[in-house]
C-alpha cells in the first residue's frame, strides 16, 4: 500500500497557555480534495503552517508522500504548494517577474523557467495581466495569481488556506473550476474555508476539527449518513394521526414520535431503503400519508451538530 499524501499524526502546537492543535491526527489520500473545517481559532491554519514547514509542532508529526516536515522539510517543501490566508505580493513587481522570482527560488531554469512561468499563468488565467503591478491586482486576479505561485514546482499537494475568502460569486466558481481541473490532473487539495455549501460541492471528503481536536473525519457520504443516523423524519397525513402514530411506533428504526396536527415528526435511525421500506409499510396499513420527508444533512448541518461553536 502506498503511503497516504498526507498524514497528521498526533499534532500538538500550543501558544502560551492555548492548545491551538492538541493531538490531531487524520490522513488524506492522493488525488483527493479534502475540506479542513471548524470554528474561528480551531486550529486550522496552524496546522497548515505546521504542514508547510512554517511552524514546528510541539509534538507529533506531518508526513507528506511518506516525508517528514521535521526530518526533511527541505523535501516537504518540494512537494507542496501552500497558500496562506493572506496575500502580500512583493510591491514593484509585475505579473510574470513575481511569478518568475519564485520559480527560480523553486530552481526552475532557462527555458524551462519561461515555459513553466507562461503555463502556469495560462491556467490561472493570468495573461493579459502582464504590466500589472502584482499588488495592483483585484481580489479575485490576486488570489489566482497566489494560486500560480503554488503551482510553478509542480507539487503533489496543495495545502490552500481559505483561497475563496472575499471573492465575488463569479470569481468563485472560476477558481472551484480551476481546483477541480487540478483535482483531476492528480493533485491533492487541502482546503479551508468557512463557506460550508462551497466546499461541499468541491470536496469529496472532510476533516472538521474544534479546539484543535478532530470531530469528524471521513468522506462527505460517510459522513452525512452518521448524521443522518439520528435525523428526523417528517411525515404528514390526510387523517388519523394518531393511528399514525400507533404504527409508527411499532416500527424499526423509529425513535420518539411527535404529533402536531396532521404533522408527525420522528427519530428515525434508517438508511434510504429502511426509508422506502417504511412508507411503503405505512401506506399499506391504510394510513394517507401526503408528505414524507428526510432533511438532507449538509455541510452546514454537520459542522452545526459536530462543533460547539467555541471560539478560542
Ligand atoms: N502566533 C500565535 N501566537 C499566539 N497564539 C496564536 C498564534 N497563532 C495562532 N494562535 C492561536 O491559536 C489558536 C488557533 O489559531 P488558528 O489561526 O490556527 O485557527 P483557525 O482555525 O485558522 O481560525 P480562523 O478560522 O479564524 O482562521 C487561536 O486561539 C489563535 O489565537
Ligand atoms: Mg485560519
Amino acid at each position: 500500500m502506498t503511503a497516504p499524501l498526507l498524514e497528521v499524526r498526533s499534532l500538538s502546537r500550543r501558544y502560551g497557555k492555548v492548545r491551538a492543535v492538541d493531538d490531531l491526527s487524520f490522513a488524506m489520500q492522493h488525488g483527493r480534495i479534502t475540506g479542513f473545517v471548524g470554528p474561528n481559532g480551531a486550529g486550522k491554519t496552524t496546522t497548515m503552517r505546521i504542514a508547510a514547514t512554517l511552524d514546528v509542532p510541539d509534538q507529533g508529526d506531518v508526513l507528506v508522500d511518506g516525508v517528514s516536515v521535521l526530518v526533511e522539510p527541505r523535501e516537504v517543501r518540494m512537494r507542496i504548494g501552500y497558500m496562506a490566508d493572506q496575500f502580500h505580493p512583493y510591491p514593484n513587481l509585475d505579473v510574470p517577474q513575481y511569478l518568475d522570482f519564485f520559480a527560480r527560488a523553486y530552481g526552475l531554469r532557462g527555458r524551462r523557467r519561461l515555459q513553466t512561468v507562461r503555463s502556469v499563468a495560462g491556467f490561472c488565467g493570468l495573461l493579459g495581466f502582464g504590466d500589472r503591478p502584482a499588488t495592483g491586482l483585484s481580489k479575485g486576479m490576486g488570489q489566482r495569481l497566489h494560486l500560480a505561485k503554488t503551482l510553478l514546482h509542480d507539487p503533489k499537494l496543495l495545502i490552500l488556506d481559505e483561497p475563496a475568502s472575499g471573492l465575488d460569486p463569479r470569481a468563485r466558481i472560476e477558481f472551484r473550476a480551476l481546483l477541480k481541473e487540478l483535482a483531476a490532473a492528480g493533485k491533492g487539495i487541502l482546503i479551508s474555508s468557512h463557506i460550508l455549501p462551497e466546499l461541499g460541492e468541491t470536496c469529496d471528503s472532510v476533516v472538521v476539527i474544534e479546539k484543535g481536536r478532530r470531530v469528524v473525519a471521513g468522506t462527505i457520504a460517510e459522513i452525512q449518513q452518521s448524521v443522518r443516523a439520528e435525523q428526523a423524519v417528517s411525515m404528514r397525513v390526510l387523517r388519523d394521526a394518531e393511528t399514525a402514530q400507533r404504527f409508527l411506533l411499532t416500527q424499526p428504526a423509529v425513535g420518539d414520535v411527535l404529533v402536531d396536527g396532521d404533522r408527525l415528526r420522528f427519530a428515525f435511525a434508517g438508511d434510504d431503503e429502511a426509508a422506502a421500506g417504511l412508507l411503503q409499510r405505512a401506506v399499506a396499513s391504510g394510513i394517507a400519508v401526503v408528505e414524507f420527508a428526510r432533511d438532507e444533512a449538509d455541510l452546514e448541518d454537520i459542522f452545526l451538530k459536530s462543533t460547539k461553536g467555541n471560539v478560542q
